[in-house]
């Protein structure tokens, strides 16, 4: 059997560095938290893979993850939760396990019937979770899921501001512009990184929403139903881990942690 300590750290885990948007949110919470990060950049893109796909890798990461002793274990990205969380809590039951989905309750209650972009990979919007969040929330907004193949290598990539960005979304969200939404949903990890550019393209009117700070939030209230929380003020170490052996990845991990 497991055992778990407070002093054991947080595993965050995502296909690549998108899930340090989710991390940034954590550490913002729960500062006197250590944290493992782990990126599976090797096998990224996770969101043109299959379920079946998916559902192997992020079982095999998680494994790792407790194998090095983690108290409880966020999967910070959209696609590998709709693939696996499910059967991760079955198989690890007594750990506390959160997933990120995306925010499209907060975007559908921001006013009266909105019209609501839900922007996701092409598995995150193929998938059963997204369907039942659309049809729960279907006569309070218009919802219009769109797959974004190839955005989150941008942010890979650490390309953020660059043209070869703004020409990507302003291709991708063409349709979308000049009034024809009230919100957009982030609903991949990689996402807000981009934000400001989406907003730009979108317009100022649309309020952008994503899952980082809820899904924080419902860690740090399953560590505390547990009894799992540290209490003593300290500052929480951070380590940062790869499939990728070279350190490029890292060291865009910690940049993207700066970026608030
Ligand atoms: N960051 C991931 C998500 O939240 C997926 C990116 C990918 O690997 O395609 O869905």
């Amino acid at each position: 059997m497991y055992h778990i300590e407070k002093k054991q750290p947080i595993a965050v885990f995502d296909s690549g560095v998108g899930g340090i948007s989710v991390l940034r949110e954590l550490k913002k919470i729960m500062p006197n938290e250590d944290f493992i990060y782990f990126g599976d950049s090797k096998n990224a893109p996770y969101g043109v893979k299959t379920k079946e796909e998916v559902r192997k890798l992020t079982i095999a990461c998680a494994t790792g993850l407790f194998d090095q002793g983690a108290k409880g274990l966020v999967v910070a990205c959209n696609t590998a939760t709709s693939a696996a969380v499910r059967v991760l809590r079955e198989m690890y039951p007594y750990i506390p396990i959160v997933g990120i989905e995306p925010a499209v309750k907060p975007a559908v209650l921001c006013m009266d019937h909105p019209r609501v972009l839900v922007m996701a990979t092409p598995m995150t919007i193929h998938e059963e979770k997204l369907h039942n969040l659309i049809a729960k929330y279907e006569d309070k907004a218009t919802i219009i899921p769109l797959p974004c193949p190839g955005l989150m290598d941008f942010v890979e990539r650490g390309d953020l501001d660059g043209e070869d960005l703004h020409r990507y979304l302003e291709d991708l969200l063409y349709s979308y512009r000049n009034n024809q939404i009230d919100a957009a949903v982030l609903g991949c990890t990689h996402y807000p990184f981009a934000r400001e550019q989406i907003q730009r393209v979108l317009g100022d009117q649309v309020q952008i929403f994503d899952g980082g700070e809820g899904t924080a939030r419902e860690m740090r209230r399953r560590l505390a139903e547990k009894g799992l929380l540290r209490e003593e003020e300290r500052r929480g170490n951070i380590v940062f881990q790869n499939s990728l052996a070279d350190d490029t990845k890292i060291a865009l991990c910690r940049r993207l942690l700066q970026i608030t």
